[in-house]
């Protein structure tokens, strides 16, 4: 009984994001190098900035569907899962630093929200037409959990020096 509600509110949840979770990590540790945009421009203001690159992308998008063929075996679902929530927390990744460009905020520098959860949301979304979400509840405490795992991760990268700055 409690392992089952731990399991459907905790476990599973975090099993079903985990793909997410490293597509969006992945970049801090293997990114670096020539920018996607390629220093192009929009109405004299860069389209992503320098802090997305191509290796960044690459980096993500096979750390993502990697650990979406680690978890198959386990649960054959999460393999095209992975592979959507891969793609989608890069579109959501960059769609933020395409907004906060557009906003005059320089690289880097953190928008409320937007940073936290613009790679969560677009994960989700573009995964939920596969089915296996978590529940509601479990869903809560991936927002919650997202949340705290953005602050701890990013102090860490800080501290480290894999960040410049520890947001
Ligand atoms: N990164 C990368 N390529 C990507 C995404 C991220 O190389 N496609 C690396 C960069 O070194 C970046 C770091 O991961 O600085 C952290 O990513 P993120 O916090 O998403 O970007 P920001 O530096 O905050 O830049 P932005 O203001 O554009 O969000
Ligand atoms: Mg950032």
């Amino acid at each position: 009984m409690l392992f089952s509600l731990l399991y459907a509110i905790v476990l599973y949840p975090i099993v079903y994001i985990f793909p997410a979770y490293a597509a969006n990590g992945a970049p801090v540790l293997f990114g670096g190098g020539k920018p996607i945009d390629r220093k192009r421009k929009i109405n004299g203001k860069r389209i992503f900035g320098d802090n997305k690159t191509v290796r960044g992308l690459v980096a993500s998008l096979i750390c993502g569907i990697a650990v979406g063929l680690i978890e198959y075996p386990f649960l054959h679902f999460m393999l095209p899962i992975a592979i959507l929530l891969a793609v989608g927390a890069n579109i959501g990744d960059l769609a933020g630093s395409f907004i906060k460009r557009r906003m005059n905020v320089p690289s880097g520098r953190s928008v409320l929200i937007l940073d936290q959860y613009g790679f969560f949301v677009v994960a989700v979304l573009l995964a939920a037409p596969l089915g296996h979400l978590p529940g509601l509840y479990g869903m809560i405490f991936l927002i919650i959990l997202t949340g705290i795992t953005h602050i701890l991760t990013n102090v860490g990268a800080h501290r480290l020096k894999l960040k410049k700055v520890p947001w």
